[in-house]
């Protein structure tokens, strides 16, 4: 396997990634960034024109790639841990939304001993880590995912988001539903003293939501990571040492 393969493999981290920086740290970086415009090809349409030349100027896309990150959300959680402490080493973290695997990447770079996850989409298999093909959403994906936990996992991340329809109130309903699914998940197998993270979007946690996890965990906070883009409604969402099951 070459060395770019092995990279995108996700294969346990040598000592040299542990010292990865992120696009804001890295000085040198201004070279690489050049602005790109993309010309708008017949049967191109604007909307794609305009993410495509957003992806080409995203310093953190830059960054990801050159770091050998699936994507560039990998520094979002690379963020959020530098701040909270989230995972330590030999967690067992699970991950729901994986795909394409960048916070699989990053638990394990930060000594995660295995990562459970699921998504909808294929994510090409990373060393240490079992993530299945599979919606969520569904009642059976919950027991599916507890049958591969050997123990109870010490955090549970989502990064779960759904495909936008434009319609704003149909979108907002199903990201709630997300939300609220992951957080009924993480209550119901995280360890006491675990931690759970959640995308959430513009507005926050719902209240009742929010009121329930300020129950069960000792500290509760809305963060939003440099990478996550700032015209962008997603914040995350931080949920530290469970209280456990009553
Ligand atoms: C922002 S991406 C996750 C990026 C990932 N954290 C990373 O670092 O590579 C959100 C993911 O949620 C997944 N997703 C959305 N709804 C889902 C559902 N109901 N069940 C499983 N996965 C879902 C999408 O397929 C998508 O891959």
């Amino acid at each position: 396997m070459n060395d770019k393969n092995k990279r995108m493999s996700g294969g346990k981290p040598t000592g040299e990634r542990r010292s990865r920086k992120t696009p804001k740290e890295s000085k040198d970086n201004a070279t690489r960034m050049m602005h790109h415009k993309v010309k708008t090809a017949r049967g191109r349409k604007i909307g794609s024109k305009l993410w495509l030349e957003r992806q080409l100027n995203d310093p953190y896309v830059k960054e990801a790639k050159i770091q050998g990150y699936r994507s560039r959300a990998a520094f979002k959680l690379k963020e959020l841990n530098e701040k909270y402490k989230l995972i330590k080493k030999d967690a067992l973290v699970v991950d729901l939304g994986a795909a394409p695997g960048g916070w699989v990447q990053v638990s394990m770079e930060l000594g995660a001993k295995e990562v459970i996850g699921i998504d909808i989409l294929p994510v090409e298999t990373v060393a240490g880590a079992q993530i299945i093909e599979m919606d969520f959403m569904l009642d059976e994906a919950s027991d599916k995912l507890k049958s591969m936990l050997g123990r109870e996992p010490d955090v549970v991340l989502s990064d779960l988001a759904a495909n936008t329809t434009g319609h704003r109130n149909t979108d907002h309903l199903k990201t709630v539903a997300l939300v609220e699914a992951a957080a009924e998940f993480a209550m119901e197998v995280l360890r006491p003293g675990g931690n759970f993270v959640t995308k959430v979007f513009q507005g926050g946690t719902e209240r009742k939501l929010l009121d329930r996890l300020k129950d069960n965990f000792e500290f509760v906070r809305h963060a939003k990571p440099n990478a996550s883009r700032k015209g962008s409604p997603e914040i995350y969402l931080v949920a530290k040492n469970f209280r456990g099951r009553k």
